[in-house]
């Protein structure tokens, strides 16, 4: 089965939803995916001071504001869907938040649980689960950035049978790129890390982030790796069955060779 798949790599700039817009626009004009995958906080950019100054930024989740609104329009352009992280309001509440959408609208909304430093001050922690949705067929899940780090988040999405995971991102540590291999390994599903470009500076605070987006196959093989610091639109074709075969001997299989009883995951 081909299942064509877009990563794009971009900086977003803070405070310009419009010109966020302009740039994805841009960047995606006349290319043809079945999924393409954009960076955390696609709208808004990352550093704020205080939620009330990033809330004029912040989108309702139903493609009725101005970005997940465009996103509807180009997918239908693209002939594919869109997950994009982005600033989701909800309730008066702010969440850092990835949206899968369609030309029929959001597919699924996930919330990033696992938030990284100053995003607690900023964002609730994520409310929504991780869980998986079908596109033609094929399985896929959503966490965005720092979920990394926590091998349960892959893990969630890879036992409800996602075959891709889709990992929006604006990474300021070096380690999860390699670490996204290991994540592939483990639960022998394609990953795909679209993180941001650029640096921003607040207060004093100066963030690098560190581009280098990347896609993974189940075995860990790095199909692709970006650049660190150049807007990328990166497509390829996967066939995400390959990540439906669980046997990593005839007497080993990923999934049914758990023993949970032994892991005291909620202690
Ligand atoms: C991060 O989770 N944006 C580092």
């Amino acid at each position: 089965m081909s299942f064509q798949i877009a990563l794009v790599q971009f900086e977003p700039i803070r405070k310009d939803v419009a010109r966020n817009i302009q740039i994805i626009r841009r960047l995606l004009k006349g290319i043809k995916a079945n999924l393409v995958v954009l960076p955390e906080l696609s709208n808004s950019g990352y550093l704020y001071r205080k939620p009330e100054e990033l809330l004029p930024y912040a989108e309702k989740g139903d493609c009725s504001d101005p970005f997940l609104y465009v996103l509807q329009e180009i997918s239908m352009a693209v002939g594919g869907i869109i997950v994009a992280g982005y600033a989701e309001l909800a309730d008066g509440k702010l969440f850092n938040a990835a949206a899968a959408v369609s030309e029929h609208g959001i597919i699924q909304n996930y919330r990033k649980i696992h938030l990284y430093a100053d995003e607690k001050s900023l964002f609730q922690p994520g409310n929504t689960g991780f869980s998986v949705f079908d596109w033609h067929d094929v399985k896929i899940g959503m966490m965005i950035c720092f979920d990394w780090i926590f091998p349960e988040s892959a893990r969630t999405l890879s036992l409800q049978g996602a075959q891709i995971i889709a990992h929006p991102a604006n990474l300021v540590m070096p380690y999860c790129q390699d670490a996204m291999v290991t994540r592939s390994i483990e639960n022998r599903v394609f990953t795909i890390t679209a993180n941001r470009i650029g640096d921003e500076n607040l207060d004093g605070k100066k963030l690098l982030f560190t581009g280098r987006s990347q896609i993974t196959a189940p075995h860990g093989h790095i199909l692709y790796r970006g650049p660190e610091n150049v807007p990328t639109v990166h497509i390829m074709d996967i066939d995400p069955q390959k990540a439906s075969q669980k046997n990593i001997s005839p007497q080993n299989n990923l999934i049914s060779d758990r023993r949970p009883e032994f892991y005291d995951l909620l202690g």
